[in-house]
């Protein structure tokens, strides 16, 4: 063994104990138990056949679930945020003007990213707090600033507020600008109609009513790829009646070495009500703009076999989060959109009448505006307390045994002195046996408002393996618990 002086001593990492809460958040969410144990199969590498198997089932997975039949889907390593870097970089250049409608945190994000890339940024807000726009309203901002881009957020898990997007696609077509959509906080939850809404770059996340783990971000660009590639293949052996269009030299290197090449779209491509369609790919793969090199679409359209029977090294994918994500698609399309869309209208209704009666109110006044899923709830009382209370708030039951009788109380107790979970068996002072239960109450993990409502109201995340009648009830229960809206020891 080599003798090097080791200036900084092992630390002790052990595990610790904890119970774990279920977890009602806005996300991170409880993983479906098929994805857990998909999470865990062994690794594997692009040397097995089965890894482009795996590739193959999600990007059809992809496809389904934002019901897009675009070539140019896959999925970008890391989380949400790695989506929303990959369709904003890729879709537009530096200088060009990106218009957000901003109405919670993650539209301020993606206008804080557009600016890191030289991107110009105008934007808008809705008249009142915690409501979505009118088509009129975007209009009229597509009309002013005649955006190069327009980025939304369908379903914003800051506010709880769930934008329209029905004819959003069209609007922004007729000003020829680009429509890029953040779907984490909606995808399997609200229908997500990419192609027939004209949405030309979309973004989610594994880890919300997909129910998977963070770390891997579905990502899917407009295109009809079928048609447009096809036309785009069938063009670089030079058909008439075409319009050029220069493949930047990062495009152009990643498909033919170093030599120079001008690719032909032919006029056909625009037609037939696809005039659009092939928007964001024409512009990724005309663009001549550098992005980043993780988040360059070129490269990983090739790693993903997009196209074509390719083999491109690009970097080392996880495996792990592949075979969850796979997992989490499979179990949308067993159980299939509209059943899943469905599942949680119900749910969320059924919650929100528990939450009524319990005498809650909702921060987002008109119903239409509301999300399934994510709902944000005025505590009645301090939120970081609230979320603090729901997640540790104690009980400790004591049986007693009485004249031969046993005999149960339940109290609540300070968490901090409940001695964890679990059980004790001891002799009170007068010689009976005495059983002491501890254990939490709730041990269920809320948030915080985030972004503008930070400090105003909680959010609740009743989504994937926790969309159900039950899990509902629980909530309800609990937050009435704590809210001192119901008998404690009930
Ligand atoms: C609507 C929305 N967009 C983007 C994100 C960012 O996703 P991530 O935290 O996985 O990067 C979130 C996360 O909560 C979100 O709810």
């Amino acid at each position: 063994m080599a003798s090097h002086r080791l200036g900084v001593p092992a630390p002790i990492i052990s595990d610790r104990q904890f119970s774990k809460p279920l977890m009602c958040g806005p996300g991170p969410n409880d993983l479906y138990p098929a994805v857990a144990a998909a999470y865990a199969a062994p690794v594997i590498s692009p040397a097995c056949a089965e890894y482009y198997k795996v590739i193959e089932d999600i990007r059809a997975g992809i496809q389904y679930a934002f019901q897009t039949r675009s070539n140019l889907v896959l999925a970008v390593s890391g989380s949400g945020h790695a989506g929303m870097e990959t369709v904003i970089c890729n879709l537009l250049a530096p200088g060009e003007l990106l218009l957000v409608p901003s109405r919670g945190l993650w539209d301020e994000r993606a206008k804080d990213m557009a600016r890191r890339y030289g991107i110009r940024v105008e934007t808008i807000k809705t008249s009142e707090p915690f409501t979505t726009f009118s088509l009129e309203e975007l209009e009229s901002a597509l009309e002013r600033h005649r955006p190069a881009g327009l980025f939304i957020t369908h379903g914003d898990s800051s506010t709880g507020t769930l934008q329209t997007l029905k004819g959003l696609g069209d609007l922004c077509h007729k000003y020829d600008t680009l429509l890029l959509v953040d779907i984490v906080a909606s995808l399997g939850a609200e229908p997500v109609l990419m192609d027939e809404w004209g949405v030309d770059g979309a973004y989610a996340s594994c880890q919300k009513a997909l129910s998977g783990p963070a770390g891997v971000a579905p990502v899917a660009f407009s295109a009809r790829a079928d048609a447009y590639y096809a036309s785009w293949q069938k063009a670089l052996s030079g058909p008439a009646g075409v319009a050029p269009v220069a493949f930047s030299a990062r495009a152009e290197r990643s498909y033919s070495g170093c030599r120079r090449r001008v690719c032909v779209v032919p006029e056909g491509a625009e037609q037939a009500g696809r005039a659009f369609s092939a928007r964001a790919e024409a512009k990724i793969f005309s663009r001549s703009h550098d992005v980043p090199f993780y988040f360059d679409i070129t490269f990983l359209a090739r790693q993903w076999k997009c196209y074509d029977d390719t083999f491109f090294y690009h970097h080392t994918l996880s495996s792990p989060l592949l075979f969850a994500l796979r997992a989490c698609l499979s179990q949308l399309a067993q159980e299939s959109l509209p059943r899943a869309w469905a599942r949680h209208a119900a749910v969320t209704a059924h919650f929100h009448a528990r939450l009524r009666a319990h005498g809650f109110r909702f921060l987002v006044r008109r119903p239409e505006d509301r999300m399934n899923a994510i709902t944000t709830v005025l505590p009645g009382m301090e939120c970081n307390t609230f979320v603090a209370e729901l997640r540790s708030k104690a009980w400790s039951t004591e049986v007693t045994k009485d004249r031969g009788e046993w005999k149960r109380k339940t109290c609540c107790a300070d968490p901090h002195n409940a001695g964890g979970a679990g059980r004790r068996r001891e002799k009170d002072s007068t010689g009976f046996i005495l059983i002491i239960i501890h254990g939490y109450r709730h041990n269920i993990m809320i948030t915080p408002g985030l972004g503008p409502t930070a400090g105003v109201a909680v959010r609740v995340g009743l989504m994937g393996a926790n969309a159900s009648a039950a899990v509902a009830d629980r909530v309800a229960d609990a937050m009435a618990d704590v809210a001192g809206l119901r008998n404690a020891t009930e």
